[in-house]
């Protein structure tokens, strides 16, 4: 019987060990039920009394000394793996933070907003329509009869016979009239919509309607009301001036021009050399209007005004391409 060789084995089997699985398995190759120690506790039941006496308790202290050592490196995995268990869970703070992204709005969206505190604070409410909108509030009822050489002024998307994307916000007009009495103080902002598209048009655009009926109600207070919306849109200092126009459901009408933001008047590419800019149609309700609506010409006046909200936010933030505002590039977006 040889306990050198023994000795040698258990030596070799515990330096062999390196990770916690390597524990369990030389723990079975040693003294598990099938081990090199119950192999020659087997072989000892061979030998003589003595025999069995002296390599018995010799065999059974190195199982025993085997055994502890085994135990305590087995100790020492544990706690090892337990701790990288730990560590996994916890928070590493040491990492880059994630910024989250913060979404914010659309240029046109911000100028609608300032455009209606501005009208909010003049105490304007505010009034929608739909998009989809009858040839009769369309047109008709703004004293824009069929064959009217008007109506060449819009290029219309039709959907079906009597039916239209609207063209303008004027239609908001005669549904708040026909709904309520006067006095009547609102603006109406929403999409519109021309079959045309090139650097300053789209065939969807956004325009503010404005609309004002009461008693007694004078184009000077129609200037006075675009002037102050100008003015505190574009800065104290920004001239405007009326130019005489032509719109059916107006009468006199005028388009309101601004200084040019870009040159400051001295005329440039933007303002074709003209030093003024173009912002907006208005004038006094004509009286074929109200008489449509079942208001009586003779007992109010109104002034009434619709502004291209594109126009505005290219003129505010300085954009010589309408259409960048639809490309949906957050390279574009994010700088407003
Ligand atoms: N609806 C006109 C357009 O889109 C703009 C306009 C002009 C609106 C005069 C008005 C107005 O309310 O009085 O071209």
């Amino acid at each position: 019987m040889n306990i050198d060789k023994l000795k040698d084995k258990v030596e070799r089997g515990i330096s062999s060990i390196k990770t916690i699985e390597d524990v369990r398995k030389v723990k079975a190759y040693l003294v598990g039920r099938k081990g090199i120690f119950s192999e020659y506790i087997d072989t000892i039941k061979s030998l003589d009394k003595e025999e069995r006496k002296v390599f018995g308790k010799e065999i059974n202290s190195l199982k025993v000394s085997t055994e502890n050592r085994l135990r305590e490196i087995e100790t020492r995995y544990e706690a090892e793996e337990r701790r990288k268990e730990e560590q996994a869970s916890l928070i590493d703070i040491t990492m880059p933070g994630k910024i989250p992204l913060i979404g914010k709005k659309h240029p046109i969206t911000q100028t609608f907003d300032e455009i209606i505190r501005i009208f909010a604070s003049l105490g304007f409410s505010v009034a929608e329509g739909p998009d989809i909108e009858s040839d009769y509030y369309n047109f008709e009822a703004l004293n824009i009869p069929k064959d009217h050489p008007a109506r060449d002024m819009q290029d219309t998307f039709y959907i079906k016979q009597g039916v239209v994307l609207r063209t303008h916000t004027s239609p908001v007009q005669v549904r708040v009239m026909e709904s309520q009495l006067p006095p009547v103080k609102i603006i109406a902002p929403g999409a519109v919509y021309r079959c045309d598209n090139d650097i300053s048009h789209t065939p969807m655009f956004h325009q503010v309607e404005g609309l004002m009926v009461d008693k007694n109600v004078k184009f000077s207070d129609l200037k006075g009301i675009l002037s102050i919306f100008v003015h505190e849109m574009f800065g104290t200092k920004t001239p405007l001036r009326f130019r005489p126009s032509y719109f059916p459901f107006t009468e006199p009408s005028a388009e309101v021009d601004i200084g040019c933001v870009i040159c400051n008047g001295d005329g440039c590419r933007v303002c074709k050399e003209t030093g003024w800019l173009e912002i907006l149609g208005s004038g006094m309700v004509h009286p074929q209007v109200f008489r449509i609506v079942g208001y009586d010409p003779e007992e109010v006046t109104g002034f009434a005004f619709g502004m291209g909200v594109e126009r505005i936010a290219m003129l505010k933030f300085g954009i010589d391409d309408i259409r960048q505002f639809y490309y949906n590039d957050l390279r574009f977006l994010s700088q407003f």
